[in-house]
């Protein structure tokens, strides 16, 4: 499995050095993956993790105030870095034309892409989740060769859950992450929203998920211990 750890916008410096501290002695057979804020991402010195970010720029380097290249965090160590938070796309208005840009750099560097997608409660509510998940699916992967598309990971991150204590059933985990598979067959589906070590076991019974993107635990050292050491080794 791959987990990814999702620490938004916290930890300063000290609070991230003494973060790291707590992180290093961890060892897990899945595939584990920090993605701190870009200020910490050259303070990370963790051999247990690989490095992720948690935003890129769509366009090279250039006059483009504020942003940073795919190729600058490719510099930076960064192998993964997520496109598409319904954070940014909430606060930041990111459309999927951006998103589709910022996958393309992300490829051409030889980053991986973790695509988040998913639904509001509303839409959900109004039997529109088929329809938002192609939507965002096809247009983040609009004129990308199918081999690059294959390197994408999607994240399937339904909005109510996130921060929210709820989680969908695993059925409801299912029926999305196998509508994505009839698009995309071949890439790797995390789920994201509210996982912790108390509803891993729940979650453990998916037969599609294959890892986790964590917003909440990530913050929470000896937490996330219990998460991983319970979660199951195989998918
Ligand atoms: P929580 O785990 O805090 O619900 O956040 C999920 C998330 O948004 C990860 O990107």
């Amino acid at each position: 499995m791959i987990i990814v750890l999702n620490n938004k916008s916290n930890l300063s410096k000290d609070e991230f050095l003494d973060y790291q501290e707590q992180l290093k002695d961890i060892s897990s057979i899945h595939n584990l993956v920090l993605c701190p804020t870009l200020l910490n991402i050259n303070l990370f010195n963790l051999n247990n993790f690989n490095l992720g970010a948690q935003n890129v720029s769509c366009y090279d380097d250039g006059q483009y105030t504020g942003e940073v290249s795919a190729r600058d965090l490719y510099d930076s160590n960064v192998r993964y870095t997520i496109v598409g938070h319904s954070e940014r796309r909430k606060y930041q208005k990111e459309t999927n034309e951006e998103i589709n840009k910022k996958i393309k750099k992300l490829i051409e560097n030889d980053i991986k892409p973790i695509l988040c997608i998913g639904e509001t409660k509303e839409e959900r509510d109004s039997n529109k989740v088929e329809e938002v998940i192609k939507t965002e699916i096809l247009e983040a992967t609009k004129n990308i060769a199918k081999e690059d598309v294959e390197k994408i990971i999607i994240a399937y991150e339904p909005i109510w859950s996130i921060g929210t204590g709820v989680i969908p059933t695993i059925e409801e985990i299912d029926n999305v992450n196998n509508m994505i598979k009839s698009i995309l067959p071949r890439n790797i589906i995390l789920y994201g929203g509210s996982a912790n070590e108390k509803n891993v076991d729940i979650l453990n019974e998916s037969s599609t998920i294959a890892g986790f993107l964590l917003g909440g635990l990530s913050l929470k050292p000896e937490e996330f211990k219990i998460f991983i050491e319970k979660l199951k080794s195989v998918n």
